[in-house]
């Protein structure tokens, strides 16, 4: 079963005088966990946006080729409809809360579906307790740590029971540490609910191992779709700027003097284990 389909799909902002997109066709299958990634200005927002029907319907275009969202054409579907599907979290948290207490905001979606007393308050119960944090119900937003709304923006968005989860840049306004708790525990979440996930981000090294596939975007149009490490060691990435996950390319480095042979490592702690044994061989 497909989650999301774009295909041949371009788009031109109305008023602009160039495509923000061009020629893109990209699958995401239930239960994939996909990174999008892709230097400044590239058109990852407007992926998200034409995938939930916010383009063409919030924002007016050019709009040429398909889309499908489990099914459902974005263009005419009901955002409403589109949001029991598929939700999006943002870039910064504080535009996603608005209300004076988490429990408050985590039942904002549930509530404009129009959905019984009983079955909201149990939506908001499951959703604190997935993203765990019951203990923050009745807490205020701006009393939260940034890695804390984000939990609380995933939840709220959880609460609509989604099959597929977009996230454009959730970690933007995080330290590099919660930052990587962040994503593990997404990483943790897809498996627990089995859900779809297209996840834009920059942090490329921590997401390297956690994800099935990655697309690469630059200028409008689709470069590279692929595993992480037939994208991650690519000399696309670095023609267009993007530096690929550190240890990457440090075993992409000894594997060109000779020092390795092997597919590189995706994760940081194999990387360093194989570093070790590898000064361990070499001293
Ligand atoms: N609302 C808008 N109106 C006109 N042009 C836009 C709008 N939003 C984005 N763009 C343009 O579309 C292109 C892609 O932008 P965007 O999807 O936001 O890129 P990214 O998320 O990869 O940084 C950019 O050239 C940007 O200037
Ligand atoms: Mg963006």
């Amino acid at each position: 079963m497909l989650a999301l389909t774009f295909n041949d799909f371009s788009f031109k902002y109305a008023g602009s005088t160039r495509f923000a997109l061009k020629d893109v066709s990209f699958k995401v299958s239930t239960g994939e966990f996909i990174l999008l990634t892709g230097p400044s200005g590239c058109g990852k927002s407007t992926i998200c946006r034409a995938a939930l029907g916010l383009i063409p319907q919030s924002y007016p275009g050019d709009y040429e080729g398909e889309i499908r969202i489990f099914g459902l054409d974005p263009k005419s579907t009901p955002i409403s409809l589109i949001a029991q599907k598929a939700g999006l979290v943002f870039q910064d948290p504080d535009n996603q809360l608005f209300t004076l207490s988490v429990e408050r905001d985590i039942a904002f979606g549930p509530e404009n579906l129009g959905l019984p007393k009983f079955e909201i308050v149990q939506r908001v119960d499951w959703a604190l307790h997935v993203v765990e944090i019951t203990h923050l119900r009745n807490k205020a937003p701006f009393e939260l740590s940034g890695g804390q709304k984000q939990r609380v923006a995933i939840a709220s968005i959880l609460a609509m029971r989604p099959s597929l989860l977009i996230l454009d840049e959730p970690t933007s306004f995080l330290d590099p540490l919660s930052a990587y708790k962040f994503l593990n525990f997404i990483s943790l979440l897809r498996h627990k609910l089995e859900i779809s996930i297209l996840m834009i981000e920059h942090r490329l090294d921590y997401l390297a191992p956690l994800v099935d596939r990655v697309i690469l975007m630059s200028e409008g149009q689709i470069l590279l779709d692929g595993s992480p490490i037939e994208v991650f060691s690519s000399p696309v990435l670095e023609r267009i700027g993007i530096s690929p996950p550190i240890h990457i390319a440090i075993f992409e480095r000894l594997s060109d003097l000779g020092y390795y042979n092997g597919v590189p490592p995706l994760d940081i702690p194999y990387a360093i284990e194989l570093l070790k044994s590898l000064v361990v061989k070499n001293v």
